[in-house]
């Protein structure tokens, strides 16, 4: 919008209008996803980052193209359930074990047992499992996820740390685990925690890291220190852009205070979710006491996030970006319940009719992963567009 302060670059979308609205012709709701804005961050990364291993959280976005890239460009995999597990080596047959982590939580124990099978790292989070189930456990090498005792993130359902988490093993319970562990022949070679999603302030992942670090001087057996993902990005105008620079000296100078041990992180956010975008169908435009709604042919089942967390995802109408958006619309589903909001009071051209096709922006992470089939709704599409210049 004309005057408004614009902080991010133009998105990789408007380049491509013509091919969106031909590829959303009765074809929506559908994500669309960027490869060269994946490989974009995955390098920016990997440029900045003092950082020895890193990891892809496949959960934001298990698409197969997604993850080859992101293998390609020198990332592990990070999966949460065996069914993650089972479709990152069905997608990528010939990856190396020692590339994916598996940190799951509340996880039954046949899934531990196939992860073990498979030879990835595992990662536990508490003393129980350990001795309900000795015999899964017992000569594993393990990873040990420590809640440093808070949480942060973009809200409060994104929080994994802290008394009112499910996450991680409080650290004043470290020295029970390892005498828990000892007699099992148990081993520890990685400290690991991410305390939530979206967090904001770079010196946040230098703390952790620093935490950690103390950590592992005391334990003695740990060789890699995972300081988890997190990463965010700018969903609106205002937001300013993570300051990776920051981030990346904040990390050199912790990581030179324990020269020993191996940095890992695993993003899932940073590195997909501007590459997404979900477009959609208008399918009515009402106006009812003062309020107009444009609705599209998926809402909440599609994309989650604003029902769950009030998230903020921008809107366009992609058959008409040429006009300035003058009138204000809640923009809405066809579920039925009233959180089936995807965003309100936004600008959109006064003209916008049923038949325009809507873009909902920086969507690839937590979109399509999130999607379900309520009110018996079918999945969104999902299409990875060629990359530009190149012949289909
Ligand atoms: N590592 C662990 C152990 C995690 O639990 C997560 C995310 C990540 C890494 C990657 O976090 P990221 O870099 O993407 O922030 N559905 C929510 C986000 C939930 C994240 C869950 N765990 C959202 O849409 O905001």
């Amino acid at each position: 919008i004309d005057g408004q302060l614009r902080r991010r670059p133009q998105p990789w979308w408007q380049a491509r209008r013509d091919e969106l609205l031909g590829l959303a012709d009765g074809a929506t709701p559908r994500y669309v996803y960027d490869l060269a804005t994946v490989r974009a961050r995955a390098r920016a990364l990997a440029a900045v980052a003092p950082v020895d291993r890193r990891y892809y959280a496949i959960k934001a976005n298990p698409h197969a193209d997604i993850l080859r890239l992101l293998v390609d460009e020198g990332f592990g995999l990070e999966c949460v359930s065996q069914g993650e597990l089972e479709h990152v080596f069905a997608t990528l047959p010939d990856l190396a074990p020692d590339r994916v982590l598996f940190t799951p939580s509340f996880a039954p124990i046949d899934e531990y047992a196939a992860a073990f099978a498979h030879g990835v790292t595992v990662t536990l989070d508490n003393i129980e499992a350990l001795m309900r189930w000795p015999e899964v456990f017992r000569g594993r090498t393990l990873w040990l996820r420590v809640d440093l005792g808070r949480g942060e993130g973009h809200h409060a359902k994104v929080m994994t740390g802290g008394l009112a988490s499910k996450f991680g093993l409080p650290v004043d319970r470290i020295d029970a685990f390892l005498a828990a562990a000892r007699p099992l022949g148990v081993r520890i070679s990685g400290l690991h925690a991410h305390l939530g999603s979206g967090v904001d302030t770079p010196e946040h992942w230098r703390s952790v890291c620093d935490e950690l670090g103390g950590i592992a001087e005391r334990i003695g057996s740990i060789l890699t220190i995972d300081i988890g993902g997190g990463l965010p990005i700018p969903y609106r105008d205002e937001d300013e852009p993570f300051d990776l620079d920051a981030w990346s000296v904040g990390l050199a100078e912790v990581k030179a205070a324990y020269p020993g041990y191996l940095l890992a992180i695993e993003p899932g956010r940073y590195l997909v979710a501007e590459a997404g975008a979900l477009l959609l169908t208008v399918t009515q435009v009402v106006e009812k006491s003062g309020i107009r709604r444009v609705g599209g042919d998926a809402g909440m089942n599609a994309l989650m996030r604003p029902a769950l967390y009030d998230a903020w995802h921008d809107v366009h109408n992609l058959s008409r970006l040429d006009d300035t958006g003058t009138a204000e619309f809640d923009v809405v589903g066809p579920i039925c319940e009233s959180s089936d909001v995807l965003g309100r009071r936004r600008l959109l051209p006064a003209a916008t009719v049923p038949g325009d096709i809507l873009l909902v922006a920086d969507t690839g992470a937590y979109g399509h992963a999130m999607a379900n089939t309520y009110n018996r709704r079918e999945l969104p599409g999902e299409t990875v567009l060629p990359a530009q210049g190149e012949p289909q």
